[in-house]
């Protein structure tokens, strides 16, 4: 028997709606295996906690989170207790860059039962790999002066390393998909840092003969994920580019309370994170109709990340049936609630 160790953090809003649905849909994955076991240690970090305590996490948060398998985070915010950028920083980033979790990893696909809001879906299927470290939203650069002589200087970061880390983990997963890796660039316009992007890019796929690669410019791909997104596989990208791409992606989808998310320590030396793109919802909190999709499906990308593939198709595979019969949230146009959608996925899991 295999005991995963979870770091549970519902955090704030409708996190605290959909992680207990996402957390049963996990036990009963683990029942159903026979060789799975999830222990769960949780965490009450949230707004609510740093009214209280004067931080979103304690001092030796990190710490007490280290020695978990994995993190299991649904959303953080409170607009109305903390500022956001409070709450943000606090908790979500100091995990992702205290853990060195270097890549952002974004699964979208044509969801059976949910209407896309674009016409030529063709059961598109993209995986983005974002670099999560560095690129454009790094704290170099600074300001000085001011009024009008005020210079403001904001530079980008590349490294050989970080950059071929995450073409490297997109190579990997186009070949266990459908061998295409399209990298996200802009060498017609930034002049040192995007040439550099397309080196490296070449580079790496001279180790992938295998793997159909390609580039394309930022501006057009942003367009093609919207009009023609079934000819994409994986999508490698810096962190600003994979940022916006996987705003769109998640939106083609239909709602952005399905799109999954994790963010991957590739070194080993910490745990990963895995939340969903969606926020807290302070605007349905507390109706019971908040989509626990998103949630379950980070949950399936755990379960891929701890090699559990077979079974985390399976979850996938039982989400797109519960749309399909129609047992949808409202956001994606149904009338059921949170309990109602979970309680239909766990009931089709016990019957494999
Ligand atoms: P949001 O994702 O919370 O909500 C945007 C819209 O999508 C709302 O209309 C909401 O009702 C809907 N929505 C989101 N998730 C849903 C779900 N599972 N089911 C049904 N509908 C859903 O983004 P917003 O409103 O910009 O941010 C609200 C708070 O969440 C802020 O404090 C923000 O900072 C935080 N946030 C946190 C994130 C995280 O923890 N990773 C990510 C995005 C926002
Ligand atoms: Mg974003």
């Amino acid at each position: 028997m295999k005991t995963i160790k979870l770091a549970v953090i519902p955090g704030d809003g409708i996190g605290k709606e959909v992680m207990p649905h996402a957390l049963r849909v996990l036990d009963t994955v683990a029942d159903i295996h026979g060789g799975i076991k999830f222990s769960k240690e949780e965490y009450p970090w949230s707004c609510e906690y740093y009214l209280e305590h004067g931080e979103m996490m304690p001092k030796d948060g990190l710490d007490q989170l280290s020695d978990s398998d994995a993190v299991f985070l649904s959303a953080v915010g409170n607009p109305n207790l903390v500022e956001d950028h409070i709450s943000l920083w606090g908790l979500l980033i100091k995990i992702r860059r205290g853990f060195e979790q270097s890549l952002n990893i974004r699964h979208a696909k044509q969801i059976r039962g949910i209407n896309p809001p674009i016409v030529n879906a063709n059961n598109f299927d993209i995986i983005v790999v974002r670099e999560n470290s560095e690129g454009e939203y790094s704290e170099a650069g600074g300001r000085i002066h001011s009024g009008d002589d005020e210079i403001v200087v904001q530079n980008a970061v590349f490294t050989r390393k970080a950059t071929e880390r995450a073409m490297r983990y997109a190579f990997k997963l186009a070949k266990q998909r459908r061998n295409k890796v399209t990298s996200a660039t802009k060498s017609n316009g930034i002049v040192y840092s995007m040439p550099f992007w397309d080196e490296v890019f070449k580079d790496v796929s001279i180790d992938f003969p295998e793997v159909e690669a390609s580039s394309a410019h930022i501006d057009a791909l942003s367009a093609f994920f919207v009009t023609r997104p079934a000819e994409f596989d994986v999508v490698v990208a810096s962190n600003l580019f994979g940022d916006i791409l996987t705003d769109i992606s998640a939106a083609v989808m239909g709602s952005i309370g399905i799109g999954p998310a994790a963010n991957l320590n590739v070194n080993g030396k910490f745990p990963s994170m895995f939340e969903p793109v969606h926020g807290s919802a302070p605007d349905i909190v507390g109706k019971g109709i908040a989509n626990p999709i998103g949630q379950i499906w980070t949950g399936k990308m755990m379960l891929d990340h701890f090699g559990e593939h077979e079974i985390a198709d399976k979850l996938l595979e039982i989400i797109e049936e519960v749309t399909e019969e129609g047992i949808k949230t409202p956001d994606i146009g149904g009338t059921a609630s949170t309990e109602d959608v979970t309680n239909a996925i766990i009931s089709k899991l016990k019957e494999l």
